[in-house]
């Protein structure tokens, strides 16, 4: 089965190259800034947006310097915005340690988490493509827009999977099929293509989103993050929305208890018990299933079948990774 090694085959040598990259972006002046910054680079994640920017800029052919720009851009954005979600969640673990909130405290978070973010802008200013900083910006709204749209649903008594797969576009899938856009753009792809790669990207993020989120119903010491912690912030994602909106037991109160904060962990436990056993994870599955055709589909059919496997891949590790 496919796994992140797998993935990177095709470019192997690029992604050592581009960790060097990536590596050398975290510097400031100001020591205080320097040690978060090292902090942050000290536990790097999976590089799923990187190695996605990789596969596609060489099936088109080119990965060069500019490559590693965007390629180091949508990684800062994602990491930033890690920083600052883990001061809006008020989680403690990041790739297994403890968060830069936790660490050291929610003001020095936000603020390296704008530094991180004003790296990101540097990098795609580097890219030399004018158009990449409008894909930046682009995102970077969208992003926010979800994060946003994400809290004031919590405060929303309904629950429903269209509120769902708009708050994730934003704030997932929009990181995906951008940096995927950038990618195809940056290495020379014509319009179509570029489009090609940018529906597959939104999809992809979907599916992670979705995979995220089941995460959260189950104990686990392999994912480096708080499990149940969406259920006590008030979010209730895809699992728990079909299940308790096709359950025959009223659940109106319960949930309106985690959605104002006050949920006892029973109530918590008996709606990712209930989650479970009534189908709902087994859901969430089945519509990645469906995402995945929907995505290799959009691939475009004229990239060498080493990428073409390798995206092909990239889906299914997305849908059955364990971190
Ligand atoms: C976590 O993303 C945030 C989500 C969009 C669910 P990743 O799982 O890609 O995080 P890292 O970078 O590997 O830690
Ligand atoms: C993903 O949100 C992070 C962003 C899109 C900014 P979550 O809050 O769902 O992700 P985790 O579970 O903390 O990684
Ligand atoms: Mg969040
Ligand atoms: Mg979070």
């Amino acid at each position: 089965m496919a796994d992140l090694s797998t993935i990177k085959e095709p470019i192997q040598s690029e992604f050592e190259e581009f960790k060097r990259h990536y590596s050398s972006v975290f510097v400031s002046t100001d020591p205080l800034t320097q040690q978060i910054l090292d902090y942050v680079k000290s536990s790097n994640g999976k590089m799923m947006r990187p190695i996605l920017v990789l596969l596609i800029a060489k099936s088109i052919g080119i990965v060069n310097e500019r490559v590693f720009n965007v390629a180091a851009s949508f990684e800062l954005l994602h990491s930033g915005s890690l920083i600052h979600d883990d001061v809006v969640d008020e989680s403690n673990l990041r790739r297994g340690n403890p968060s830069v909130n936790c660490v050291f405290d929610n003001k020095l978070a936000v603020l390296s988490g704008d530094y991180v973010i004003s790296l990101a802008l540097q990098q795609m200013s580097l890219s030399g493509n004018i158009a990449n900083v409008g894909i930046l910006s682009e995102l970077s709204k969208q992003l926010s827009e979800g994060e946003i749209m994400q809290l004031e649903s919590i405060s929303d008594a309904s629950i429903s999977e269209e509120t769902y797969f708009e708050v994730i576009t934003r704030k997932t899938a929009s990181l995906f099929s951008y940096a995927a856009k950038a990618a195809a753009l940056t290495a020379g792809a014509d319009a179509k293509t570029i489009a090609a790669f940018q529906e597959y990207g939104r999809i992809a993020g979907l599916c992670f989103q979705i995979r995220d989120d089941i995460f959260d119903y189950f104990k686990s010491d392999q994912i480096g993050k708080p499990t149940a912690n969406d259920l006590h912030e008030g979010k209730l994602t895809l699992p728990a929305i079909y299940s308790l909106t096709h359950s025959e037991s009223d659940w109106t109160e319960v949930i309106s208890s985690i959605k104002n904060g006050t949920a006892t962990d029973a109530q918590i436990k008996s709606v990712i018990d209930y989650t479970i056993s009534s189908g709902g994870i087994d859901y969430a599955y089945a519509t990645m299933e469906k995402l995945k055709r929907q995505a290799i589909e959009a691939l475009p059919s004229d990239i060498p079948a080493d990428l073409m496997q390798a995206l092909i891949d990239y889906i299914s590790v997305i849908v059955s990774r364990k971190s």
